[in-house]
C-alpha cells in the first residue's frame, strides 16, 4: 500500500509550516517544508553573488553543484542542509523569501527539488507543504489541503513572526511583500501556485490556530 500522504498547498503567511508542524506532529508522520528547499536554492544563488533574477546562471551554479539541498531529520524535526551545511535559520529571513520566489521560477530548479519531494514520501507518510504539491508533487495525495488566509491576515502573522525573531519590519513593508509573492506565486509560467481541483479549501482568515489544526486533522480522518 501507498504510504499516507498529505498535501497542504497555499499563498505566502497562511501559516503553512507552522499548521504543517503540529498537524504532522500529531499524526505522528514527518513534514516536509518544501520552500525550505526553495529557499535555499535561493541562498546559494546569493552567497555565489548570483543574481536570482539569472536564469541561466542560477541553473549553471545547479549544474555544476553548487546548490545541492538536502534534507534530515533530528529527533522528528527538518534540517535543511545546502552544501552539506545547515542553513535552517539563515534560509528564514525577506531576502531569502524573496530569492526563493524568483529561482522557485525556473523549470530546472524545480525539476530537481520536485524529483526530491517525490522521493522522499515514497519512502514513508509525509506531510508535504508547499504551492505545488496537490498539483504537480503529489497529484494522488490521500488528502489534499489549500490552507489559506486574507493578504492582511497573513502579513500581520508574518511580521509577529519576524518580531518574535527580533525583526521590527513595519506592516505596509510586509503587506507589499505578500501581494508581490502572491503576484509572482501565481502568475509564473511553470507550476504556478493555484488550488488542485480535488483540493479542500481551509480559509485560517477567522480561526485561531488550533482550530486550523483541528480543522485539517479531521478532514485527514474523514478522507483516510
Ligand atoms: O513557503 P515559503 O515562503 O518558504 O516559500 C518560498 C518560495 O518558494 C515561495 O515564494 C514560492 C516557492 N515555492 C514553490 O514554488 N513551490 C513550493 N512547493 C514551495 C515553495
Amino acid at each position: 500500500m501507498k504510504p499516507l500522504t498529505i498535501a497542504i498547498d497555499g499563498p505566502v503567511g497562511a501559516g503553512k509550516s507552522t499548521i504543517s508542524d503540529v498537524v504532522a506532529q500529531r499524526l505522528g508522520i514527518l513534514h516536509l517544508d518544501t520552500g525550505a528547499m526553495y529557499r535555499a536554492v535561493g541562498l546559494a544563488a546569493l552567497n555565489e553573488g548570483v543574481d536570482p533574477g539569472d536564469e541561466a546562471a542560477v541553473c549553471r551554479l545547479c549544474r555544476e553543484d553548487g546548490a545541492r539541498v538536502d534534507v534530515r531529520y533530528q529527533n522528528g524535526k527538518q534540517v535543511t542542509l545546502l552544501n552539506g551545511k545547515d542553513v535552517s535559520d539563515e534560509i528564514r529571513t525577506l531576502t531569502a523569501g524573496g530569492a526563493a520566489s524568483a529561482v522557485s521560477r525556473y523549470q530546472p530548479v524545480r525539476k530537481m527539488l520536485v524529483a526530491r519531494q517525490q522521493a522522499m514520501a515514497r519512502q514513508q507518510p509525509m506531510l508535504l507543504d508547499g504551492r505545488d504539491i496537490g498539483t504537480v508533487v503529489l497529484p494522488d495525495a490521500t488528502v489534499k489541503i489549500y490552507l489559506t488566509a486574507s493578504a492582511e491576515a497573513r502579513a500581520l502573522r508574518r511580521r509577529n513572526q519576524l518580531l518574535e525573531k527580533g525583526t521590527d519590519t513595519p506592516l505596509e513593508t510586509i503587506l507589499a511583500e505578500v501581494n508581490a509573492r502572491d503576484y509572482q506565486d501565481t502568475h509564473r509560467a511553470v507550476d504556478p501556485l493555484r488550488q488542485a481541483e480535488d483540493a479542500i479549501l481551509v480559509d485560517s482568515s477567522d480561526l485561531s490556530f488550533e482550530e486550523t489544526v483541528e480543522k485539517i486533522l479531521s478532514l485527514v480522518e474523514e478522507k483516510r
